[in-house]
Order: C-alpha cells, then sequence, then structure tokens
C-alpha cells in the first residue's frame, strides 16, 4: 500500500509530488463516502484526535471535526476561550498536558506562524496545522487542488491566479507551493503593498491588474482582504478596493471565456467578490467545502495509519 513520506502536514513547502497525488487520489475514495447513506469507516477506530484552535474558524473546524467522526476516531474539540489559557498556561505546556491524556493526532489552529511546527517539535503526537498566521494552511490548498482537479481533469499546465491579500494569507502561500509542485502555471494578482516582496521567486508570475490576470486565468481563487491583520492600511478604502479589484460579473462578461471561480472563505460580499459571482454559475465556492471533508478525512486517515 502507498504511503506517505511527510510524518506530519505543517504546510505544502517541500512536500514532495507523490505525496500530494496520493492524498488527492485518496481524496477521491473518500468523496465516494461521503454519497453514501452511512457515511462512516472504522479506518481510526481507537485513535483519538485532539481540535486544538486557538483563532476562530468555521469551516476548517467543523470540516476536520466531521472528517474524524466519518473515519471513526474518538474527537476532542479544544477551545482557547473555555481553556485554561486564559489563567496563563502556556502553549507549550498545554499542549504537554492534552498529550499526556494520550491522544494520537493533533489538528492546529495558531494566529502565529509557526506554531505548530513548534509544538511539533517537543512533542510526540502527530500534527496537522489547521492554519498558522500567514504561514501555512495545507489543507485548505489541498481541498482548492482536488476542486481544481476535477474541475478540469489535471492540475498540469492549468492557468491558476491567486487575487487579493497576498501577504497575509497562508492559503496563498500553501496554494503556490502545492500547485508549482503539481506542475499548474500560478500567478497571484492584487495591489503592490498586499504582494510579497519577491513572491515571483516561488515560481508564480505577478499581476497587479485583475483584468489581464482574468484574461490570462481558466481558474481565479479570490481572497478577503484580511482586516484582522490590519491589511485595511495597505489601500485607501474597502470601496476603492472593490473597484480596483474586485470580482465582479462585469468584469467576467468581458472575457471571452468561462473560468472557474473559487474563494476559501470566509467571504466579505461587496469587497473581493460580488455577490451573483459567489454565487454565480462559474463558482465552485461550496464544491471546494465539501471536497474539504473528504481531504481531511484522506489526511487523517494516511498520516493515523501510517507506520513508523
Ligand atoms: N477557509 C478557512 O480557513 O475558513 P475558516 O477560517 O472558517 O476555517
Amino acid at each position: 500500500m502507498a504511503s506517505l513520506t511527510i510524518d506530519h502536514l505543517i504546510g505544502l513547502d517541500g512536500v514532495p509530488r507523490e505525496d500530494i497525488a496520493l492524498i488527492l487520489d485518496t481524496t477521491d475514495t473518500f468523496l465516494e463516502v461521503l454519497d453514501r447513506p452511512v457515511k462512516k469507516v472504522p479506518t481510526l477506530q481507537g485513535k483519538t484526535v485532539v481540535n486544538l484552535f486557538f483563532e476562530n474558524s468555521t469551516r476548517t473546524r467543523i470540516s476536520f471535526e466531521l472528517a474524524e467522526r466519518r473515519l471513526s476516531a474518538d474527537v476532542v474539540n479544544f477551545s482557547v476561550g473555555t481553556s485554561s489559557v486564559s489563567k496563563g498556561e502556556s502553549l507549550l505546556d498545554t499542549a504537554r498536558n492534552i498529550e499526556a491524556m494520550k491522544v494520537d493526532m493533533v489538528v492546529m489552529r495558531h494566529s502565529a506562524a509557526g506554531a505548530c511546527e513548534f509544538l511539533r517539535r517537543r512533542c510526540t503526537s502527530r500534527f496537522i496545522n489547521a492554519g498558522d498566521g500567514a504561514h501555512e494552511h495545507p489543507t485548505q490548498a489541498l481541498l482548492d487542488m482536488f476542486t481544481l482537479r476535477r474541475e478540469f481533469g489535471t492540475l498540469e499546465g492549468i492557468n491558476v491566479c491567486i487575487v487579493g491579500d497576498i501577504l497575509h494569507s497562508r492559503v496563498a502561500r500553501s496554494n503556490m507551493f502545492g500547485l508549482v509542485t503539481m506542475g499548474a502555471n500560478v500567478a497571484v494578482c492584487g495591489p503592490p503593498t498586499l504582494l510579497p516582496r519577491h513572491v515571483d521567486r516561488l515560481g508564480v508570475r505577478v499581476f497587479t491588474d485583475i483584468d489581464e490576470a482574468l484574461a490570462w486565468c481558466d481558474a481565479v481563487n479570490v481572497l478577503r482582504i484580511q482586516l484582522e491583520r490590519r491589511a485595511g492600511g495597505y489601500f485607501p478604502t474597502l470601496r476603492e478596493y472593490h473597484d480596483v479589484y474586485g470580482v465582479t460579473a462585469e468584469r467576467l462578461d468581458r472575457l471571452s471565456r468561462r473560468i472557474a471561480i473559487l474563494h476559501p472563505g470566509p467571504i466579505n460580499r461587496g469587497v473581493e467578490i460580488d455577490s451573483d459571482v459567489a454565487d454565480g454559475p462559474q463558482s465552485v465556492i461550496l464544491r471546494q467545502v465539501t471536497h474539504g471533508v473528504a481531504v481531511r478525512m484522506a489526511v487523517l486517515y494516511l498520516l493515523g495509519t501510517k507506520t513508523e
């Protein structure tokens, strides 16, 4: 049976093509499970997974919990607001105490880049990064890639543009690493102030004109402006951002062909994307969410059953 070379999923930077392909192929199998009347398999029976969320989440958290339960794992949810972190307990003490209760896997979200890797080095469980600051969000990129692969039949040679707040986006970084590894042509587009310096060194093309970017790509992955990371200070107003970089029906109508519209969520309607585009026929946004459960089942299964 094929096995991953990685022992943890911290990011897609450096993850071999064979590992990504194995996760995407395994996702196909689990997507079929999700279509069955009984959406459950005994694969992770006897394993315990802790969802360690230090930052808010809707999609990722629910998706991981559903994936774990559908694999028959025992699931423990940790929320920072109701934990002893509020009494001053450190990140490391929190993790070591949870691990002392004999858990097998930790799914972790944190607002600090590197937090997941920090704990991975100091603990013995298997770690899956569910988003760490502006660093990486590997399972989001995997579900984006899985959605693109189903849409186009392949990732090799397709043109994918990521639009928006690239500077603060862990989703953009994981997508760039993963898509480039899988042979897609990748571009980023946004205000120059929201593009990381030297981003082209990651093997991606850079656009600052949204209309040129949309004319180039087969699929656009639209990112929200991360106001919680103070991205609002990088351009004059949200209204101006929408006028210059918003993905609108008018812009799509001017193209000579149909492109696929992705968005990792949460959406700020009327800012980076209009409602008629987000809810329109070219949108695959809710399909991404469905695929997210199957992708996470694949990652949990492949890491949870891996022998040393
Ligand atoms: N895409 C994503 O990470 O969404 P949540 O913050 O709701 O998990």
